[in-house]
């Protein structure tokens, strides 16, 4: 048995969703800790393309049982939604292959509506936000005022709740000059909303527990990335919940002497999708990319910023998190590239160092500091064992984990899932 913690450890959407589904076929139970529905985790599997938002990428494996912890924020509309889009694409989500925490807390319109306004007053300084309400859910969370699934599966209790809560957010909005929200609208649609997710609620403290007991192996899967986590990202531009290892204990109830093993996710490169500080960005390597049609959000469909990759930050992702190994992913990006650069430090005014600054207006002033790797100028995308690799491909992936300090256990060469190297 043996219990894995998966987390981003840059800034988002390193290909958790991919490796998360890979590493399922070995695992009973998956779960989301953190997060909301500002995710999005891709998983291509027979040609099929799915795009996960709330639901664990474990729900396309059969068999498999998946839990949405007490630490995630949930828009019910939207989880409703996403289990009639996979009904669609005939993955059957029923109680039977899916557990969600009593304990997790709404997204309620208002908070979609907040995040816009705040998001349009800050002007060029905003946070580039996916506008899913997740910064205020979190936010009512934390200051006790929150409404919980739990909430939702009491229809009266809801409706008295959800009315003194429109009234305040209504006064808020009308500050704003924005549209204020009707009250017998959000109950009805979150109602009924309610109603599909029934079957689903549950304790899910006690079900993680007892499948302890029964020897089950979980997988905790990571949404956002190391630096986009609330505490220890580049703050303001976060999100707000703790995206690090330890996210996953405290939003989902499982201690951390039960944690097992820490895996960190990383593309060969690096990507940012909205604004913030990212040293390593360059241009023409986001041209080229985009030119491939490749980084684009899952989520918003917005073009992510690239750059080579940051070992600096990757360094103190293996620190927080505490990283034993790595997934590289994305590898086959570099194909085309003669040469390819590697940060290594970075000079802040006349300093050099190697660890990232805590203040984001420091971080973006930083200068990296690089070295040159050669590139392979062949195409990896068939490559089916670490052998199959170019020479200056392994040597680039070696770089890579010595630089993080952790080891090199997945390399990842395509988005389906039979594209993923295991060392
Ligand atoms: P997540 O949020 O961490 O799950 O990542 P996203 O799904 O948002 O973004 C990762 C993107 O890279 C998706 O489009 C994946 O299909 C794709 N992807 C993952 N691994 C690889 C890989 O090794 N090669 C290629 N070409 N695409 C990959
Ligand atoms: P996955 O799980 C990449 C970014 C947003 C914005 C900041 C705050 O797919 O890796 P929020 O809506 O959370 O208040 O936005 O965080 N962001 C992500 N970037 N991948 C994600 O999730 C993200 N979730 C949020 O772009 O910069
Ligand atoms: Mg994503």
């Amino acid at each position: 048995m043996s219990n894995t913690i998966l987390v981003g450890a840059q800034w988002g959407d390193e290909g958790k969703g991919k490796i998360i589904d890979f590493l399922t076929e070995t695992a009973d139970i998956v779960v989301r800790s953190q997060g909301g529905n500002n995710a999005g985790h891709t998983v291509i599997v027979g040609g099929t393309k799915y795009v996960l938002h709330l639901i664990p990428s474990g729900i396309l494996r059969p068999g498999k049982k998946c839990v949405i912890g007490n630490g995630v924020v949930i828009d019910p509309i939207a989880v409703a939604k996403e289990i009639a889009g996979l009904a669609e694409k005939k993955i059957k989500v029923s109680k039977s292959n899916l557990l969600i925490s009593d304990c997790a807390h709404l997204v309620l319109p208002y908070h979609r509506s907040i995040d816009e306004q705040r998001e349009a007053r800050k002007g060029k300084n905003k946070i580039g936000t996916t506008k899913r309400g997740i910064g205020p859910a979190y936010g009512d969370k934390a200051a006790r005022v929150g409404l919980r699934m739990g909430d939702l599966m009491q229809p009266a209790l809801f409706s008295e709740k959800l009315a003194q809560r429109i009234k305040e957010n209504n006064a808020v909005l009308k500050a704003f000059g924005a549209k204020p929200l009707k009250f017998a609208e959000v109950n009805a649609a979150y109602l009924e909303a309610g109603k599909k997710l029934a079957p689903f609620v549950g304790n899910t403290v006690v079900f993680l527990h007892e499948a302890l007991k029964a020897g089950k192996e979980i997988l905790f899967e990571g949404a956002q990335g190391t630096f986009l986590d609330i505490d220890h990202g580049t703050y303001p531009y976060v999100t707000s919940s703790n995206t690090t290892a330890g996210g996953a204990c405290t939003g989902s109830g499982v201690p951390p002497h039960r944690m097992d093993r820490v895996l960190g996710v990383m593309k060969a490169y690096t990507t940012r999708v909205g604004e913030g500080p990212f040293p390593t960005e360059n241009d023409a390597f986001s041209d080229m990319l985009h030119g491939m049609g490749r980084e684009f959000g899952a989520t918003t469909g917005r073009a992510r910023r690239c750059g080579w990759f940051d070992a600096v930050a990757v360094r103190y992702a293996g620190m927080i998190n505490g990283i034993d190994d790595i997934a590289v992913t994305n590898l086959d990006g570099l194909d085309t590239l003669p040469s390819i650069q590697v940060c290594t430090h970075y000079k802040i005014g006349k300093m050099t160092v190697d660890v990232p600054p805590s203040d984001f207006r420091q971080l973006r002033d930083a200068k990296p500091v690089y070295i040159e790797l050669p590139g392979w100028q062949t195409p990896t995308h068939e490559a089916k064992k670490y052998s199959d690799l170019p020479k200056n491909a392994r040597a680039y992936l070696q770089k890579i984990a010595e630089l993080t300090g952790a080891k090199l256990t997945i390399a990842s060469v395509g988005p389906n899932r039979d594209q993923t190297i295991v060392l």
